[in-house]
């Protein structure tokens, strides 16, 4: 099973830009990361994906690339991400990279080529349209706001999916996919293990690029083209000449994938290892979060997607990434967030079946900041809503709130270590800003505790890690238990003749859930499971059953009475 390592694997996101800053310039880098090796090492890690690091002109801080075989001089050098590769290496960590391949940046010399000749071989990387009476090629309307298409001086409108900055490129083209293969095996033999696949799913457009008919008369939304027939063809072709000719882990985010898809995408033989459902794990926040309605919605879809995921392939499993508002935010109402929540979350998705992402800060509870006004973001997405609003007469007030609760900078505010100057990210001036709690939640003061969420992510990556239960976890089917109780989301995971049993009461009460039983003993007679794990003590046993306490998380070996 070598080719499955990534199954017993525990994978932690970096935002590289907010991690560690070592030189002092208030950009973390390459260096910052190397730093922190060893912590990620105590926190059980086994891989690390390191979000993009490649030069680029930051409009979507790295996902526009300008140089893909090239560090950028933010982040440091070609020779750190050796080292980096090598200290992961030495403590017996993996790293992975971010494969951005929907789009380039438009200061990549094949753009910048393109755009002064029509007639190079590089314009055919590109997405090119002129139209004769002018005007936008069609009324398709870009992920960050605004149309799909930009015009160049000479009257020819180029494509991009997401910001101006990052036109589309080509796939169409033989010659640019060779291009992209070539690049990709070169990371690959140099050592790292795989990839995180950005936005994979745009890859292949309408070619007829016609006008779609919307009810509002606004733009027709690109993510509503993900997916499109014919894409196979590439994915087919990138496993083939890349991914397969490596012993690597590829995760991908593939937007608009779902039950009927999962299997092309992630199944046994599908294009990649495992992708993110979206189904659930996207949830954007709801008003009544924490409500037992709220919950139950939630259960019912992750537990769908477990069903149909497991039965057909694997999953990537988190709570949190770097375009998300962090999940204490997202699943728990102000008052309810802290220790108990944020434990009972991390329970609840680490044993499901897939690989689990812990995204920087996550595991020390790192919190949404408070945003009064649009100059203190940086999010490109955040500044084209905002400016679409405005043009649109909407109010602009509602976007700031919206971005405020749900926006991406949420997550890229600077990783909190200690309750020093800047929380310890950087000596000097942090390219955005710090959260204002820090002094309460950072990695030192948590280090020091043993009740700390830092502490209990530790336990439950060396769960994750301890066998027989790491097999029970990589290996082992998922079944839905104790699906009537409210707000209680449990499962069994049975491998081998051995049940591991994970029961998360998200209720703001304490609740009963049916005792949980270990194998018989010698004379036959049942014994009481052993809890392997547990956010706020072990439970207590009345007869058939144990009390829960408000967001009590338990993991038992054992089965359900
Ligand atoms: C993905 C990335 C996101 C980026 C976009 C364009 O969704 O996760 O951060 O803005 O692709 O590359
Ligand atoms: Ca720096």
């Amino acid at each position: 099973m070598a080719a499955e390592w990534w199954k017993k694997a525990v994978v932690y996101q970096i935002y590289p830009r907010s991690f560690k800053d070592s030189n002092g310039d208030g950009i973390g880098d390459l260096n910052g990361i190397t730093e922190k090796l060893d912590y990620l090492k105590e926190l059980g890690v086994d891989v690390i994906w390191v979000s993009p690091m490649y030069c680029s002109p930051m409009d979507d801080n790295g996902y526009d690339i300008s140089d893909y075989y090239k560090v950028d001089p933010m982040f440091g050098t070609n020779d750190d991400m050796d080292r980096l590769l090598a200290e992961a290496e030495k403590r017996g960590m993996k790293v992975i990279l971010d494969l951005v391949v929907n789009h380039c940046s438009d200061e990549h010399q094949w753009f910048v080529k393109a755009k002064q000749d029509p007639d190079c071989e590089e314009a055919g990387y590109f997405y090119f349209r002129r139209k004769e009476d002018g005007g936008e090629p069609n009324n398709w309307r870009s992920n960050f706001g605004g149309s799909v298409w930009t015009e160049l001086p000479d009257g020819r409108w180029y494509f991009h999916t997401f910001s101006k900055k990052q036109p589309d490129l080509n796939w169409e083209n033989p010659k640019l996919r060779e291009k992209i293969y070539e690049m990709i095996n070169w990371w690959l033999e140099k050592g790292v293990a795989g990839f995180r696949v950005d936005a994979i799913t745009f890859i292949k457009k309408d070619l007829t690029f016609a006008s779609r008919e919307t009810e509002d008369g606004l733009r027709y939304p690109i993510e509503n083209l993900t997916d499109y027939p014919g894409i196979g063809d590439f994915l087919a072709e990138m496993k083939e000449k890349c991914f397969d000719l490596h012993d690597c882990m590829t995760v991908a985010e593939a937007p608009g994938v779902g039950e009927e898809t999962f299997r092309r995408y992630a199944g046994e033989h599908g294009y990649f290892s495992m992708i993110f459902d979206f189904t659930w794990e996207n949830m954007e926040g709801e008003a009544d979060k924490s409500s037992v309605e709220a919950v139950e919605r939630w259960k019912q879809r992750i537990l769908k997607s477990q069903r149909f995921t497991s039965e057909i392939g694997w999953n990537g499993l988190f709570l949190e990434n770097h375009d998300q508002s962090r999940c204490v935010n997202k699943y728990l109402e102000k008052d309810q967030i802290g220790y108990a929540g944020a434990s009972a979350m991390a329970v609840m998705y680490f044993y499901l079946y897939g690989t689990p992402f812990i995204y920087q800060g996550q595991e020390i509870g790192m919190t949404n900041a408070v945003w009064n006004s649009i100059e203190e973001m940086d999010d490109v997405r955040a500044k084209g809503m905002y400016r679409e609003a405005l043009e649109q007469k909407k109010d602009p007030q509602k976007v700031l709130e919206y971005f405020g609760e749900l926006g991406r900078d949420n997550a890229r505010t600077p990783m909190q270590w200690c309750n020093e100057k800047n929380a310890g990210f950087t000596e000097g001036t942090p390219w955005l800003k710090v959260n204002e709690n820090y002094q309460d939640i950072n990695v030192k003061a948590q280090e020091a505790r043993d009740d700390s969420l830092l502490a209990f992510y530790r336990r439950l990556t060396a769960l994750r890690h301890q066998e027989p239960y790491a097999s029970v976890f990589a290996e082992g089917t998922v079944r839905p238990v104790m699906e009537e109780l409210p707000a209680v989301i449990a499962y069994e995971r049975e491998w081998n003749g051995r049940t591991v049993t994970v029961a998360v009461n998200f209720k703001k009460t304490e609740q009963e859930i049916p005792a949980i039983n270990g194998a018989l003993s010698a004379a036959g007679n049942p014994t009481e499971g052993t809890c392997l794990l547990s956010n706020e003590g072990e439970p207590e046993r009345i007869g058939e059953r144990y009390l829960l306490k408000a967001y009590q998380a338990v993991v038992f070996d054992g089965k359900m009475v």
